[in-house]
């Protein structure tokens, strides 16, 4: 289910126009929510003129989700994409689990727990996670560079 909470027609007429915009997803505690997460966001993006941020954009959710996805809750998880200023666009995951993320710093030789890290890199740091009553968010910042 594909949900508008704020205007995402702001940048009808071509090129990016900041205006606060936000639309969330919910999707299911499975392995396939990454890629239905990661069409998600790049719809998104492309709706709001903000292409540039594509690639790091479907990386960092398709990271978030699919950890979310191990959590095995129930029911369903929600992602949402804010442009919450000109120059940030949050990516945020809440899933029911009140477990908190923890970034590994994974040996060279590694196989996993990579994807934090990566998230840590891609976001300069601007990342974390929000406990809430029934779960938790993870939410990651991406600057916009025009
Ligand atoms: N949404 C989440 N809920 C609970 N724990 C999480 C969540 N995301 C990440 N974690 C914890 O943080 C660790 C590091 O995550 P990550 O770097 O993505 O590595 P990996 O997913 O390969 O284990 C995970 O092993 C897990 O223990
Ligand atoms: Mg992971």
């Amino acid at each position: 289910m594909r949900q508008f909470l704020m205007d995402t027609h702001a940048s009808a007429g071509g090129g990016p126009n900041f205006a606060p915009m936000a639309i969330e997803i919910l999707l299911p505690y499975l392995p396939e929510a990454a890629g239905q997460a990661r069409r998600f966001v790049r719809d998104a993006l492309v709706d709001w003129g903000l292409e540039q941020l594509i690639d790091v954009g479907v990386l960092v959710a398709s990271e978030l989700v699919t950890n979310a996805a191990k959590t095995g809750c129930q029911q369903q998880m929600t992602v949402g994409v804010r442009w919450i200023s000109p120059v940030t666009l949050r990516i945020a995951v809440r899933d029911g689990s009140c477990i908190l993320p923890v970034l590994i710093r994974a040996s060279r030789s590694a196989e996993c727990h990579r994807g934090l890290a990566l998230v840590d890199r891609l976001t300069d740091g601007r990342w974390g996670a929000t406990v809430e009553v029934a779960g938790k968010v993870v939410h990651a910042d991406l600057t916009i560079v025009r």
